[in-house]
């Protein structure tokens, strides 16, 4: 493992080219190039990925049979190391830091990519973001390129894929059409497990009377307010706590003996019972 980021780093400075290119994806990390892609797209397309982890596929010559630089610049899942995988969820919002350290503008899009054999670099669903001038050769850069936010597909439109690592990545795809260069960046992602069902017992919500505010074109003055029913019990009399029904709900209130300190409806037994214990 050692030897073999030891002699990478070593290929890197013997290769490094006099302009290092383009835009580069800081985060979330993007698919590098590893010993499973150095055999598919041989040395030299390896070479000239590690040599410029910003670079175009037409850098990439010879292209190897079997090797598909159109995604992922020919990059595989099995070189990736589990923790760059991304876990997500559908609908998820998303950022990507891009450095546009060369300027060439072109339109760019992201999209969410089936990579699995079946359905090889199909798009799952429309585009999630797309750009007329990426990296534009005038002005500054605009800040949602820099700092790029999407939203991943909805439920529904991701089905039954990305459930498994390595079937999905979110592909940032550029072009420059005044240089005929493609850039392709990949972030591989998987969904989340779906979540567990929610507890069985679920917490009960104590009904509470509401009073229906009155409509904003009534005047309020001909609109008398509304008093919930209040029963008084004589002080010294033997009638029981009174359980009476508020004028606008339909809970219980229960009422104190001198008929001005309600109790809640949830304590509306305990009072009943301090009532028959004063008053039977
Ligand atoms: C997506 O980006 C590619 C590469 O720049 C471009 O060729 C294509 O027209 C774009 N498509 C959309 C819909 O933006
Ligand atoms: C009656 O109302 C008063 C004032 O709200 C309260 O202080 C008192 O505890 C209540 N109960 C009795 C039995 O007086």
């Amino acid at each position: 493992m050692v030897f073999v980021a030891v002699s990478v780093a070593l290929l890197c400075l013997a290769r490094l080219p006099a302009v290092l290119g383009h835009a580069g994806v800081s985060s979330p990390p993007i698919r590098r190039p590893g010993n499973n892609f150095l055999q598919t797209c041989g040395q030299a397309s390896f070479a000239s990925v590690t040599g410029d982890p910003t670079g175009h596929i037409e850098e990439q010559e010879p292209v190897n049979a079997g090797c598909d630089l159109t995604l992922c610049r020919g990059m595989l899942f099995s070189d990736q190391p589990a923790s760059n995988v991304q876990t997500v969820k559908a609908s998820q919002a998303m950022e990507m830091s891009v450095d546009c350290t060369i300027p060439h503008g072109g339109p760019a899009n992201v999209s969410l990519v089936d990579t699995t054999a079946g359905g090889s670099g199909a798009i799952i669903g429309s585009f999630l973001k797309t750009f007329s001038d990426f990296c534009p050769t005038t002005g500054p850069t605009p800040t949602d390129q820099t700092n790029l936010q999407y939203t991943l597909p909805d439920a529904e439109t991701i089905g039954g894929k990305c459930q498994t690592a390595g079937d999905c990545v979110v592909q940032l795809f550029w072009a420059t059409p005044d240089f005929s260069q493609n850039y392709y960046y990949c972030v591989d992602v998987v969904m989340a497990a779906a979540a567990p069902p929610p507890p069985s017992t679920t917490p009960v919500v104590v009904q509470q009377p509401t009073v229906v505010a009155a409509p904003a074109t009534t005047p309020p003055a001909v609109q008398p307010p509304v008093q919930p029913t209040v029963v008084n019990a004589p002080a010294a009399a033997s009638s029981s706590a009174k359980m009476v029904t508020s004028a606008t709900g339909s809970a219980p209130t229960a009422l104190a003996a001198n008929g001005t300190t309600p109790f809640s409806a949830a304590s509306a037994n305990a009072g009943r019972r301090r009532a028959r214990l004063l008053w039977f």
